[in-house]
């Protein structure tokens, strides 16, 4: 396990998938009734921005940086900003267990899980001060087995694997089987990288998530350069099953603000 999210964290990438994260918790928490995250791939929910690994790699001036110094008028790029901006004045950005923990209301339940024993510390760190969240230190695919379908029957599974692995792809493509037999109307969100070497990689993701035949399975892929770019993190991508009513449309509408911050393109369809 070498993969540590402090080298990318606040990039363009983590902007993108949190921020339809959190319109999807924002979507599901217009009911009453309490829901269920798991964040499978948790990381440690807190990076610092003026340590030594995120200045080495500085992806976060072309994420959080320049998305922080806009001015927005879309409400979900606003309400984002809202939600990361006391972090940011820390130098601080916010990860996904900590972005939903803020979000949670007392009859919501957070678990969020870490593989990695140092990441896992600082995980339980930056979470104890939220009641209704629970740190777990499992595999991914284990602790999402062993939590699906939840007892709320309403929830969000956050899937963002580091892709170290080769057969990362394929993995995924083998548990969305089991998913759907477990809990077939939970929102799933799985995160993947675009890169040149791996689009035929994509192409079956998109194949076999299309034959499972799930509502509402929907792919949006924010790039910032070609997807032929030999080197490098070209984009990335958000598969959602039972895509919740809205955010398509939502996510429609930011676009252009979005990419007059960032750059980029964002292209969005159902399989
Ligand atoms: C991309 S980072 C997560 C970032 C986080 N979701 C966010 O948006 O702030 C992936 C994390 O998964 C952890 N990890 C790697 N393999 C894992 C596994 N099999 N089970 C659980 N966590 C794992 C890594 O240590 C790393 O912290």
């Amino acid at each position: 396990m070498n993969y540590r999210h402090i080298y990318h964290a606040g990039n363009f990438a983590d902007i993108f998938k949190h921020l339809v994260f959190r319109m999807v918790l924002d979507y599901v928490q217009q009911k009453e009734k309490g829901a269920f995250v798991l964040d499978a791939f948790a990381g440690v929910g807190l990076y610092d921005l003026s340590s030594d690994q995120a200045q080495r790699t500085l992806e976060y001036e072309g994420g959080i940086a320049a998305f922080m110094q806009t001015a927005f008028s879309n409400a979900d790029l606003g309400a984002f900003q809202d939600l990361v901006r006391k972090d940011f004045s820390l130098k601080l950005y916010a990860g996904s267990p900590v972005l939903a923990a803020n979000m949670l209301r007392p009859q919501d339940r957070l678990i969020a899980n870490e593989l990695h024993p140092e990441d896992l510390i600082d995980l339980r760190v930056n979470l104890k001060t939220y009641k209704n969240a629970s740190v777990t230190h499992q595999d991914a695919y284990e602790v999402i087995r062993a939590n699906i379908p939840p007892k709320e029957r309403r929830g969000i599974i956050l899937v963002d694997p580091p892709f170290e692995k080769k057969d990362e792809f394929q993995l995924l493509v083998q548990q969305m089987a089991e998913w759907k037999k477990r809990w077939e109307t939970g929102c799933y969100i799985l995160w993947y990288p675009i890169k040149a070497n791996a689009l035929t990689q994509v192409d079956d993701l998109y194949a076999e998530a299309a034959a499972l035949k799930i509502n509402r399975t929907w792919v949006s892929e924010f790039m910032i350069r070609d997807r032929e770019t030999p080197e490098g993190l070209n984009g990335c991508g958000l598969l959602i099953f039972n895509t919740p009513f809205q955010i398509p449309e939502r996510v429609e509408a930011l676009t252009p603000e979005l990419t007059g911050s960032l750059g980029g393109s964002v292209r969005s369809f159902y399989l």
